[in-house]
């Protein structure tokens, strides 16, 4: 055998290897096969959990009085819903995006790498999938991605298109650094962020 063959076998096996660490997404997570399928099921099940409370909410009061009496109902209810849920699953809940509309609501520097992720793999037209995955200082973190669905677009959506200019004054003056629309139905609106503490 050639010296130059030996060292492509040797270079493929430890490719090989060094695969056989990784996620599918290409991270290591540094969690057995077993816990990270724990972590994501629980991850889904707060998540959507989490939608389903919220989106009735929203569905609710948009019915009840638009998007001007919706806009302040969320504001007063999207977060202390997180909150909750999360101090009833021991986790912490947070919806981010890295264009945010409540700067509250802005990306901790491992949620800005895991948007960027997801956003990469959508641009390259592939199907998204939640992931958890631990951090380097030991936390367990689940993320799913949030798209656009007929219901968001209202809030969301293009300006003057399918986002009304009046309701827009309503959430521009509420949130004046807006940076949260323009969005089209199944865009990428964003991601669930789940830290667990355990
Ligand atoms: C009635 C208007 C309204 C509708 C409808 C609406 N949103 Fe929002 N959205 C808001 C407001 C207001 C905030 C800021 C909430 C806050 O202050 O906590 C927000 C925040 C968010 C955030 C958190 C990140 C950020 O930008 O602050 C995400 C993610 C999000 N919306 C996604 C969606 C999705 C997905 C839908 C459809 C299922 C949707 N929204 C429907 C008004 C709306």
């Amino acid at each position: 055998m050639k010296p130059s063959t030996l060292i492509f076998i040797l270079l493929v096996t430890l490719a090989l290897l060094l695969a056989q660490c990784q996620s599918p997404s290409g991270q290591p997570t540094g969690l057995t096969a077993a816990e990270k399928s724990t972590f994501l099921t629980k991850g889904k099940k707060i998540a959507t959990e989490t939608f389903a409370e919220l989106s009735g909410r929203l569905a609710a009061a948009l019915e009840q009085g638009g998007v001007a009496y919706a806009v302040p109902f969320c504001s007063q209810v999207a977060l202390p819903l997180a909150d909750s849920m999360g101090r009833a699953n021991n986790v912490i809940i947070r919806r981010t995006s890295l264009r945010v509309r409540n700067p509250a609501d802005a990306p901790l520097a491992w949620e800005t790498s895991l948007l960027q992720q997801f956003a990469t793999a959508d641009q390259a037209g592939e199907d998204l999938q939640p992931l958890v995955q631990k951090l380097p200082d030991g936390t367990v973190v689940f993320a799913a991605p949030i798209r656009v669905q007929p219901l968001c677009l209202q809030c969301h959506g293009r300006l003057g298109e399918t986002l009304e200019t009046t309701d827009y004054a309503v959430i521009h003056q509420r949130y004046p650094n807006d940076q949260a629309i323009g969005y089209a139905l199944g865009d990428l609106r964003g991601m669930w962020s789940i830290q667990f503490k355990e």
